[in-house]
């Protein structure tokens, strides 16, 4: 057996009782035989380089080598017997190398190679072990799973870089019109920017659009997109929902806490849509942390730096707002930096026949119908209307006439129907929601009135029934299936397509409620055009 004595103090402290340096000298003896038990062979090489002692297993890799017995192979330098060995390179270095791929003519090996010192911590030599011959075959189920795994994580990867990549680009805001240049030009020179990014324009103008566009033109575009709908979210939970809640502070469904927009969008960008329906006394919290870069989470008294872009936007009139003492001034000013106007569609009908053939071609692309055209005629009819609920309402214009048809080309007939359901939304909305004082104590900050198109909830306190539940869904679909077959002339499977419903489930509503279906002689063949 070869001296493998390593020096007691790389190992321990150096002042060590008699005892303990003969526990560590004999640790030391049996890890060298452990090693060279287990590992498929073992050698030992001195300072200069010669083989001076191999174990039992090693010698079955002679052969392969090229020597037919050990007396041959001892007392030769290493690199003469063994090709592309690095022992000598561990001897020079005095560094381990812990693991290695050896190839050479006798095949390839995983090999551990250390170095071997002396009592006053000089390089003695170097020690090598074959972990295993043929890796390659024999670690194949460790290297399938790795591969596996690599594969994996590589899906996992492109998938979370799919969600990131942005859903719009600035060429994706259709338009180019002197106001849609206006607004493409200005998106890219704030996007170089870290500023503030205010988005003002009537609903449905393609503010959330333009949001998305800027952050995927700006430095931040590989770094999150985090939306938030201040007005979707109750006044009570939009703290906990910009800054979070601390683990612990609450017990429940957060008790392990939660983490806030701005953290998530940290190095990327926080949209905030409809930023004008934001509750005062949450509005200096949002200036505090937009001034101070610095969030505290509910619950918490520690406060977290975050780096994010903020780009906030709303229909609403917020000078006025600020006038009437419903916006912060501050706040206003802060978000204020780079205002952009984004123009309603009524200013800017250059860019109808574009946007309409653009919104075709994604409504055939997501139904997977045929895309349809549309004749001069009805271009001249969808110029003529007032779009209060621009692009959006235009959008849906376009989808429920084509989707009323199997036609190919739209002509104004096709949007008869369409038209009116428009309209009266419209002018449902434009109706007082109702005579009742808000009783939520909240400014009626959720109004507005005239603008969007879509039908919109009662408000909280207005008109609501305390009828069983079931019984009022039924109501609403009663009426929603009266209207549509109203719109579609009584023809039962474009009113079905309208509602986004199956026949079979129109049907079964139809025969519980005949008195719908006989009230205008429902017909069951496609929409007239
Ligand atoms: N210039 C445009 N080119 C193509 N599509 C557009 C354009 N502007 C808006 N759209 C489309 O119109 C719809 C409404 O746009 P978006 O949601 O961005 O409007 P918004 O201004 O945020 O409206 P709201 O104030 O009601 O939230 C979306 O489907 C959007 O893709
Ligand atoms: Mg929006």
């Amino acid at each position: 057996m070869p001296p493998a004595t390593p020096r007691p103090d790389t190992l321990a402290a150096p002042r060590l009782s008699l005892d303990a340096e003969r526990v560590l000298r004999l640790a030391a003896q049996s890890m060298f035989d452990a090693f060279a038990q287990a590992a498929m062979g073992t050698l030992v090489v001195d300072r200069e380089h010669r083989i001076v002692w191999i174990s039992e297993g090693y010698k079955s890799f002679l052969p392969a080598l090229g020597f037919p017995s050990e007396r041959d192979f001892v007392g030769r330098r290493v690199e003469e017997v063994i090709p592309n060995t690095m022992l000598g390179q561990v001897i020079e270095t005095g560094e381990a190398i812990l693991v290695d791929l050896l190839s050479n003519h006798a095949g390839t090996f995983l090999v551990s190679r250390l170095p071997l010192r002396g009592e006053a911590g000089e390089v003695i030599g170097a020690f090598g072990m074959v972990m295993l011959d043929h890796p390659e075959s024999r670690m194949q189920p460790l290297m399938q799973k790795f591969a596996r795994l690599q594969g994996e994580l590589e899906q996992a990867r492109a998938q979370l870089a799919a969600q990131r990549r942005p859903k719009y680009t600035v060429a994706s805001f259709i338009g180019s019109s002197p106001a849609a240049l206006d607004v493409k030009r200005a998106a890219r020179r704030v996007a170089q920017t870290g500023s503030s990014v205010l988005l003002l324009g009537e609903t449905g103008t393609g503010k959330e659009l333009l949001a998305h566009a800027i952050h995927a033109a700006s430095g931040r575009a590989a770094r999150p997109f985090v939306g938030v709908n201040i007005a979707a979210v109750p006044d009570t939970l939009l703290e906990a929902e910009f800054f979070g809640v601390a683990p612990g502070a609450y017990t429940g469904a957060e008790r392990k806490g939660r983490e806030g927009k701005f953290k998530l969008a940290d190095g990327g960008t926080l949209f905030l849509d409809e930023i004008g329906d934001m509750p005062l006394v949450l509005q200096s919290k949002l200036l505090r942390a937009l001034q101070e870069q610095e969030i505290e989470a509910l619950g918490s008294n520690r406060v977290e730096r975050v780096d994010v872009r903020i780009i906030a936007a709303t229909s609403r009139d917020l000078a006025a707002m600020v006038a009437d003492g419903q916006f912060r001034a501050d706040l206003f000013y802060r978000l204020n930096v780079l205002p952009i106007r984004l123009p309603p569609l009524r200013e800017r009908l250059d860019d109808l026949e574009a946007l309409a053939e653009a919104l075709a071609e994604d409504i055939a692309r997501r139904s997977g119908l045929p895309q349809k055209g549309l004749t001069p005629e009805a271009l001249d009819l969808l110029a003529a209307q007032p779009w209060r609920g621009n692009i959006r309402e235009l959008r849906n214009v376009l989808e429920q006439a084509a989707l009323m048809t199997d036609d190919a080309v739209l002509a104004p007939a096709h949007f008869a129907a369409a038209l009116r359901l428009q309209a009266g939304h419209a002018a449902a909305a434009a109706r007082p929601a109702s005579a009742l004082p808000d009783t939520t104590g909240a400014p009626a900050l959720r109004e507005r009135a005239g603008q969007d198109p879509a039908p919109r909830p009662p408000r909280a306190g207005a008109s609501i029934s305390l009828q069983p539940l079931a019984q009022q869904v039924e109501d609403v679909e009663r009426r929603a299936i009266a209207a549509a077959l109203q719109a579609t002339a009584g023809n039962k499977l474009a009113a079905a397509r309208l509602l986004q419903m199956s026949r079979a489930a129109l049907y079964e509503r139809l025969a519980r409620w005949p008195e719908l279906a006989q009230a205008r002689g429902a017909s069951d063949s496609p929409a007239p055009g």
